[in-house]
């Protein structure tokens, strides 16, 4: 792999351990994975973010690195709401050691901003064709095909090493023929709203990490194309798919399809709102609501603003959003915290251990459905957002969720 003077420089450690750490994460990915050079990305989204998930040995490992980040650098969701963990029920130690995480990026240059949406966020946009480092799976997949940005699916340590050096090694998903779908699927029905989740819930396992082309009935909406990304990268391993004559690398590449073509029926579709978890087979009531993986966008708070306008929440219910969203929106975060809903930012039910403490979930992402029993061991039923606010309404004496 070609380096630069420079690069050569950094990798001999005259720049300070922590840039030579980082350079040779860069060096050995680009090795392994046959890339001829580093090239500059636009930012980067570091994982690892969460005390549920990095514990000590991450914060150590945070807390003793040193430098700046190169390029504007944003963090995945902590394990809780920075401002308001104690009304989630976090407790003081959790609080202390996650604030001790943010510190450590924040020494590093890291804007502590933390969500799984940072292409909603001011000063963070992505045109075709840019290179970042991003490594939240949802993330990352909506980078690489809804905006036609370039991303490979970063760990936590290699986009914090890709921001430290201000690049990335040059393979993957950076090289236009690794983009070509190498399967199709088609959809034989109409597609609304949750469905894309329910989608990419019941493609992700039989797609693997290979890259989809989608032929559709209808046009997707950006939070649908968001919702059926994050499904299959959670139940598969997706990081980049393609919508014929929608997302922007089907319509300015050329490339044919696949021969492999996956069906997909409207039957199935439904069976993914069917199925319940074997807990509420045997009666357990929902008690939790969670709505926001990903991050809610603007749209996502305004109809879930309406939905719960004048309504009082007969269970707990969290709408997840990222803080730049939520405090640009404050007139959809009153109406939907005036229902006893709660509104909470930096974090999600998946990565924050305060979602442990439920018997039964209802979520209306085909992510959280696929994540939430193994890492908060909660079991979860999926249904629309309509589904979802009609559960949490119930034994409130508010009932049909239309907001009326
Ligand atoms: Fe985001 Fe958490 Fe879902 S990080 S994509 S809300 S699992």
């Amino acid at each position: 792999m070609y380096l630069t003077k420079e690069e050569e420089r950094t990798l001999s450690g005259e720049d300070g351990e922590t840039l030579q750490k980082a350079i040779e994460i860069l060096v050995a990915l680009g090795d392994i994975y046959g890339a001829d050079r580093l090239i500059p990305i636009k930012s980067a989204q570091i994982a690892g973010v969460s005390y549920k998930t990095i514990g000590d040995a991450g914060l150590e490992w945070i807390s003793d690195l040193e430098g700046k980040v190169k390029v504007p650098s944003i963090l995945n969701p902590a394990g809780m709401d920075l401002v308001r963990w104690n009304e989630m029920g976090i407790t003081p130690k959790f609080s202390q050691k996650q604030q001790k995480i943010i510190a450590a990026y924040e020494k590093l240059g890291v804007t502590p901003k933390c969500t799984c949406t940072p292409y909603y966020l001011d000063n963070f946009t992505l045109g075709y064709g840019d290179h970042v480092a991003w490594s939240e799976s949802s993330a990352i997949s909506y980078a690489n095909s809804v905006l036609g940005a370039r991303t490979n699916r970063e760990g936590g340590p290699s986009a914090l090493s890709a921001a430290l050096i201000g690049k990335t090694a040059n393979f993957g998903y950076h090289l236009e023929e690794k983009r070509k779908p190498s399967v199709s699927v088609t959809v034989e029905c109409n597609l609304s709203g949750s469905d894309y989740a329910a989608l990419g819930y019941l493609i992700g396992g039989d797609v693997g990490s290979r890259v989809p082309l989608f032929f559709l009935q209808n046009e997707p909406e950006g939070d649908e194309l968001k919702a059926l990304g994050a499904a299959m990268a959670a139940s598969g391993a997706v990081a980049l798919y393609h919508v014929d004559g929608v997302t922007p690398d089907a319509r300015k590449m050329t490339f044919g399809k696949p021969d492999e073509n996956i069906i997909i029926e409207e039957k199935q579709i439904r069976g993914v709102y069917d199925r319940m978890p074997d807990e509420a087979k045997r009666g357990a009531d929902v008690d939790m609501v969670a709505l926001g993986c990903p991050h809610c966008s603007a749209d996502e708070l305004a109809h879930i603003a309406r939905l719960l306008d004048k309504k009082r929440v007969g269970k707990d219910v969290w709408v997840c959003t990222s803080r730049e969203v939520a405090e640009h929106y404050p007139q959809f975060v009153d109406k939907i915290e005036r229902s006893g809903a709660l509104v909470v930012c930096d974090t999600c039910m998946v990565v924050s251990p305060a979602s442990e403490n439920y018997k039964l979930m209802m979520v209306n992402s085909g992510k959280a459905l696929a994540y939430v029993p193994g890492m908060c061991k909660v079991p979860a039923r999926f249904g629309s957002i309509e589904d979802c606010i009609k559960e949490a309404l119930k034994g409130s004496g508010d009932t049909d969720g239309n907001g009326n």
